[in-house]
């Protein structure tokens, strides 16, 4: 079967990496979370106090970062200069911060050119915000996912209550409205439906007619059967 590359973008907690993580592994493609990359480099420049309105600090500090995905039976873990970051990276502080550093040209410069060379030679997975937009416009399959945005903070505010991270589902909603303003209004990259994306409001699905659809949209641009 001839490899492509997936783009799948949504505003925060809409449930895109669920549907993503279960299309790579059908096809066993890659996944990449491009916003585990974000979220990396936020908890960088918040451990090495990087004052983000200081462009000269922040372009010093981007060749210092290195970010990589470990695959493992649990889940992907994300590895920044070599430490295992997965659990910091989803706390409320870098999610409180991650849109405003998200939201430096410099900063998207570099995760873009990374996540391209990702995505080199096909077979990949990508979510995000601007993954069909800016990162693979070429992208063969394009899904944009969309929820209520109450039923998206219910379920990230359950998430994060499993992983023991405590939080009032008020300081949930507040950051996911904060962040999709921020992610939807920035000057790069901003997070929009590209024109040739199929859109799935999930508000009312489950997971299996979630992922039936993502399977025919997938199966009907590249015309076989998975
Ligand atoms: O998991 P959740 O939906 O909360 O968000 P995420 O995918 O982990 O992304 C965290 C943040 O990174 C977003 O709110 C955006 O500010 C930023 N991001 C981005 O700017 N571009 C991307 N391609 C992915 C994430």
């Amino acid at each position: 079967m001839k490899k492509i590359v997936i783009a799948i973008d949504g505003p925060s907690a809409s449930g895109k990496s669920t549907i993503a993580k279960a299309l790579a592994k059908t096809l066993h493609y890659a996944y990449v979370d491009s916003g585990a990359m974000y979220r990396a480099v936020t908890l960088y420049f918040l451990e090495n106090n990087i004052p983000i309105d200081h462009p000269e600090t922040v372009a010093t500090a981007l060749p210092k970062i290195t970010i990589r995905f470990q695959r493992k039976e649990q889940g992907n873990r994300t590895i920044l200069n070599g430490q295992d970051v997965e659990s910091e990276i989803r706390q409320m502080r870098v999610s409180e911060y991650v849109s405003q550093v998200s939201a430096i040209s410099a900063v998207r410069r570099e995760m873009v050119r990374q996540q391209q060379l990702m995505g080199k030679h096909k077979g990949i997975v990508m979510d995000g915000r601007d993954i069909g937009t800016v990162v693979f416009p070429e992208a063969e399959v394009k899904i944009f996912v969309t929820a209520d945005i109450k039923e998206r903070a219910r379920r990230r505010y359950t998430e994060l209550n499993k992983k023991g991270i405590q939080v009032t589902y008020d300081a949930v909603l507040e950051n996911l409205h904060e962040r999709d303003r921020i992610d939807s209004t920035r000057a790069v990259g901003p997070l929009r439906k590209a024109d040739d994306a199929f859109e799935i409001d999930n508000s009312h699905l489950g997971l299996e007619e979630q992922l039936e659809l993502a399977i025919k949209i997938v199966e009907t641009k590249i015309g076989e059967k998975m």
